[in-house]
């Protein structure tokens, strides 16, 4: 379960103070997908930062499982807004690299690495330098290095946003199958109406000066197989739409 009480953010720089999250209380379920849905700005990288453990000075309670946030103890899955990759380095070093793995344990990790590879649709990739991967590539490498840390909790930061739409649609299918398999507590973070609706079975809408959370829906989709041509998604998204135009132009 992740938890975050009255959480307040404060940015300084120079003489000012931007207050980038203010009072949000959020409960994610264990094994539960929450999507985070909110205008540029209105601090979603912000809000997954604390919960990732990268930012620590804040107001309020935050806490992982109840105990407060370790990156050391706890594993926490960081899924970053440009997948975190470093150009410099193949994939398996890559993978490995997330892993934090010594070198005499790679032959055991190897193996689950190469099957999470291959579930993945990405044998054969081992030695490519992420400059030389697609972009639903690259997505893929950056899963199958989390998945393999088998992460107590997930942190993603608007993962498919750089993808094309029919990509984005695939990956979006290939990280529930995964979801489903490992069950983790998932944050999802995106601007996509249609990727909350399909992904989120809780949907948090935040707003921004300062952000703080709007609404909550617990989605009634969630879940349903392949809905995206379905009436009921179109009909859901509008309705989704319509409660974010309303909470974006009030505040
Ligand atoms: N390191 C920082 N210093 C000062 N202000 C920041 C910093 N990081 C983010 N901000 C500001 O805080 C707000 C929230 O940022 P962010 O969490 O990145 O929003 P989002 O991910 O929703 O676009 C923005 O107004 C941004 O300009
Ligand atoms: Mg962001």
């Amino acid at each position: 379960m992740i938890e975050a009480l009255d959480l307040t953010v404060r940015y300084r720089s120079q003489n000012e103070i931007h207050v980038a999250l203010k009072n949000v209380s959020l409960t994610v379920p264990t094994g539960m997908i929450c999507a985070v849905i909110g205008p540029s700005g209105c601090g979603k990288s912000t809000l997954l930062k604390v919960f990732a453990g990268i930012i620590h000075k804040y107001e309020g309670k935050v806490s992982i499982d109840g105990e407060p946030v370790t990156p050391a103890k706890q594993k926490i899955g960081f899924i970053p807004q440009n997948y975190g990759l470093l150009p410099w380095r193949n994939v398996e070093e890559n993978i490995f690299l997330g892993l934090k793995i010594k070198n005499t344990k790679r032959k055991t990790e190897r193996n689950a690495l190469l099957a999470i590879m291959h579930q993945l649709g990405i044998d054969g990739l081992e030695r490519r330098y992420p400059g030389e991967l697609s972009g639903g590539q690259q997505q893929r490498v950056s899963l199958a290095r989390t998945f393999l840390l088998k992460p107590d909790v997930l942190l993603m930061d608007e993962p498919f946003s750089a993808l094309d739409a029919i990509t984005r649609e695939e990956m979006q299918d290939v990280f529930f199958a995964l979801w489903q398999q490992y069950e983790v507590t998932t944050v999802l973070v995106t601007h996509y109406v249609e990727e909350a609706l399909y992904l989120g079975q809780k949907i948090v809408i935040l707003s921004a000066n300062p952000g703080h959370i709007d609404a909550i829906v617990d989605n009634p989709l969630f879940g349903s197989g392949d809905i995206r041509r379905k009436p009921e998604f179109f009909k859901m998204g509008l309705e989704l739409r319509n409660l974010i135009k309303r909470s974006w132009n009030q505040s």
